[in-house]
């Protein structure tokens, strides 16, 4: 584990967005770990905003994090909500006893506080691991963030779905979001499925969670099986769940580890079988519009479990 535990000295500033879910735990020790995490915003998808924010503030507790929890939007821009109890379970982080939550959020408007925070420092990159729809609130009611902000590193979207055909979870949920953060025109990484896909938490690389000592990593173990449990549950072909949600946090402070390419990626808002979709226009044309985003194209899987598993050994005794 030595090639990537080395905390930089100047870590990236980031608001973390996200809907934890177990995938977005895992991000946020990643990002606790590596990066100068300002505040953590919570969303309404993987479970209802009350579990995602109480899952939030409870990873912010067992990391020893010093940073508010802020809640946001209890449902998509226009749509109804949605949510994945048959990935991620009723609580949003089933199989592992988790401890009561030190307390409520900082506060229950984090497009408020994505919008106070962005225009006080400059230079901070966002990080939305959900449904996209507070951040579409800020940019929305606030464009000046948008030559504000570092950026925005997305988990969400991909070549294929997984909640449809056509769309991945997290664009399926707030497919109209996801449209205004894809228009947003500052700089934007994608972590889609056919990445995250590729980094998975096979039973091999969950024991060396297991083998880690503390009182940490038995909690995220149990975690990464219950999640494993379930992909492997509703799938034919996969040995573990995939780990999508640290890749957006990973594509910032170990982007080494990541291949890239140029796209000009649209959202379907308007399919009927569509919604959600993330449309890549390959098509081999010069008039084609500008790239609007650096989607992730393949990762070091091995390497990235080091890091991961790294920052959990870090916060684990
Ligand atoms: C995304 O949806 C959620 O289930 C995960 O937390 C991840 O953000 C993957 O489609
Ligand atoms: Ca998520």
């Amino acid at each position: 584990m030595a090639s990537y535990n080395a905390m930089s000295p100047n870590p990236l500033p980031i608001i973390l967005d996200c809907d934890p879910g177990h995938d977005d735990a895992m991000a946020i020790v990643v990002a606790a770990r590596h990066t100068n995490v300002i505040g953590i915003t919570s969303v309404s998808g993987n479970a209802p905003l009350e579990s995602t924010t109480r899952n939030a503030i409870i990873m912010r507790d067992l990391l020893g994090l010093d940073c508010p929890v802020h809640s946001g939007a209890e449902r998509p821009l226009i749509r109804e909500p949605r949510h994945a109890v048959n990935v991620h379970g009723k609580s949003g982080m089933d199989g592992a006893n988790l401890p009561a939550p030190s307390g409520p959020p900082a506060s229950t408007d984090a497009v408020g506080y994505i919008i106070e925070t962005c225009r006080a420092q400059e230079g901070i990159w966002l990080v939305p691991i959900g449904p996209m729809t507070n951040i579409a609130l800020a940019l929305r009611s606030a464009p000046d963030l948008a030559g504000r902000i570092a950026g925005i590193s997305i988990m969400g979207g991909g070549r294929f779905g997984n909640s449809t055909a056509a769309a991945e979870f997290n664009l399926w949920c707030d497919p109209e979001a996801a449209d205004v953060v894809f228009r947003y025109g500052g700089p934007l990484i994608m972590s889609g499925l056919d990445l995250t896909h590729q980094f998975q938490a096979t039973p091999e690389r969950i024991a060396m969670v297991h083998a880690l000592p503390g009182t940490l990593a038995p909690i995220l173990a149990e975690l990464f099986e219950f999640f494993s449990g379930t992909y492997r549950s509703r799938h034919h072909n996969i040995v573990g769940a995939p780990v999508h949600d640290p890749c957006a946090v990973m594509a910032l402070t170990h982007p080494h580890l990541f291949t890239r390419r140029r796209a000009h990626v649209q959202i379907e808002t308007h399919g009927t079988i569509t919604a959600g979709m993330t449309l890549f226009d390959d098509r081999d044309l010069k008039d084609i519009p500008e790239p609007n985003c650096d989607v992730l194209t393949g990762i070091d899987a091995d390497a990235a479990w080091l890091v991961l598993l790294e920052a959990i050994a870090h916060f684990s005794h």
